[in-house]
């Protein structure tokens, strides 16, 4: 095979997933339906897209992150797009980092192995968005008015190592309590950033190995950090090769004290979890939902040629469950919560670390490319579920759950996320988050094209 027709082969690269090559930014943009007066804040969702067109093997995990944004106020809305412009970024060409189906390097000054493409994740911190990678990066601060990068953020140079996608917000605190992991060494960290942008906390946690995490807990208390077990092989951490494998041990919750301390481990049947669903406390036990990744059940497909693994490996599949650890007793138990297929959980972040009665998830057209079909809206206490179907041949993000203006329930507000179909039309759709199985309130026009990619966020009142 030509090695300049490799990458037509990657389903990551085409279709849904095109990359757009403009960044825009357009106002008072057309609406079918009308937009809420109460929504009043930004929707922004991270993504892979690639700067220059990739010419070697190519991981969905390695284009440059793109953030594409939609503000609403007074029922009107205007959207941009910018480039995450990290250090790879702007080394234009120059970095000494490579994708990762290559091997890892080093590059001077930093603790990255890979390119850091920042593409993975958005959170809300300190006024300003950070743009967070998930082989645990350098955090870029970026505008959240205008979507501009201020910079690679170290906080005044105290952070000393990276800063993991699906670190958290406290919503009551405003701190920023962060996880970061080392792909070589058996080691995790975790600490705290204060709402005003100070390091406070900082703590390593030893592990029987390197491992290779995704997302982690949060309560008031309490950071619940994830010993998996897809990791490296002996032989991959020896060559620094991304091989990873489903290893023969089980799968363990470490919970930290917030203000430091020693972790306490918690054993459960073997299982991986990409993405926490929420986390919280009752009495004595530490709570937390999450999508328990089951087997896809799809066969390699041959269509995309070298690629064929790496699209059964991210064809996320996953149901949700609850697991309860006793701090007092350390004993735990797993419960299922529903059979459905679902992933990408997001819930009201004002109730970050808090009992949470709704999660809203996203469910897949039935390939095994993601394409998301439609959104359920899950009663976490019951196990019932609502769903909303987008149009047909219509897909959507991950939405965020953007609070009514002056909301005093907790699912009092609209549910916000980017579509996308194969002709190249784009929309944002505000949802009703109490009435999910209507149809949107409002879909507004984009002007161009948002390719699918990872998570959103939401800031009120920017
Ligand atoms: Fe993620």
């Amino acid at each position: 095979m030509p090695q300049d027709n490799i990458n037509d082969l990657n389903p990551y690269l085409h279709g849904l997933y095109r990359p757009v090559d403009r960044e825009i930014a357009a106002d008072r943009l057309d609406v079918v339906g009308e937009i809420p007066r109460d929504l009043h804040g930004g929707y922004f969702r991270n993504g892979p897209n690639p700067a220059a067109p990739p010419t070697g093997m190519h991981h969905w995990f390695d284009g440059d992150g793109m953030i594409h944004g939609i503000w609403f106020e007074n029922g009107e809305a205007r959207y941009a797009n910018r480039y995450v412009r990290t250090e790879d970024l702007n080394a234009n060409g120059a970095s000494p980092l490579g994708g990762i189906f290559e091997p890892s390097t080093d590059a001077p000054g930093r603790k990255v192995h890979y390119r850091d493409t920042a593409n993975t994740d958005l959170v809300f911190h300190n006024g300003k968005l950070l743009a967070l990678w998930y082989i645990s990066g350098q955090p870029v601060a970026v505008d959240a008015t205008t979507l501009e990068t201020i910079r690679t953020e170290t906080f005044g140079g105290a952070l000393p190592g990276n800063m993991s996608a699906h670190s958290k917000v406290d919503p009551e605190t405003g701190e920023l309590v962060f996880f970061d992991y080392a792909l070589y060494e058996p080691k995790m960290w975790t600490g705290a950033i204060s709402a005003d942008g100070e390091l406070t906390h900082f703590q390593e946690v030893d592990l029987p190995g390197p491992r290779l995490p995704h997302d982690m807990g949060l309560t008031e208390n309490y950071v619940i950090l994830h010993d998996l077990p897809v990791i490296f092989s002996e032989q991959a951490i020896r060559n620094r090769l991304w091989q990873i494998h489903v290893a023969d041990q089980p799968t363990r919750f470490g919970v930290v004290p917030r203000k430091g301390g020693a972790p306490k481990w918690f054993e459960f049947p073997t299982c991986y979890v990409y993405h926490v669903i929420n986390a919280w406390e009752e009495g004595d036990e530490v709570v937390m939902t999450a999508c328990k990744m089951v087997p896809n059940g799809f066969d390699p497909d041959a269509r995309y040629g070298p690629y064929a693994a790496m699209a059964d490996v991210l064809a996320l599949r996953a149901q949700p469950f609850r697991w309860r650890m006793n701090m007092k007793t350390g004993q735990g138990c797993e419960e299922q919560i529903d059979d459905a297929l679902s992933e990408f959980p997001v819930v009201n972040c004002d109730l970050t670390g808090r009992k949470t009665q709704y999660s809203y998830h996203v469910v897949f057209d039935d390939c095994i490319e993601q394409r998301f079909s439609g959104l359920l809206k899950y009663d976490l206490e019951t196990g019932a579920r609502r769903r909303h179907d987008f149009p047909n041949g219509v897909f959507g993000s991950e939405p965020a759950f953007a609070p009514r203006v002056g909301a005093t329930e907790e699912d009092d507000g609209y549910l916000v996320t980017f579509t996308a179909d194969l002709s190249g039309n784009s929309e944002a759709h505000v949802i009703d988050a109490r009435n999910v199985d209507r149809p949107a309130l409002a879909r507004v026009k984009l002007p161009q094209r948002t390719p699918a990619g990872f998570h959103g966020v939401w800031a009120q009142g920017i």
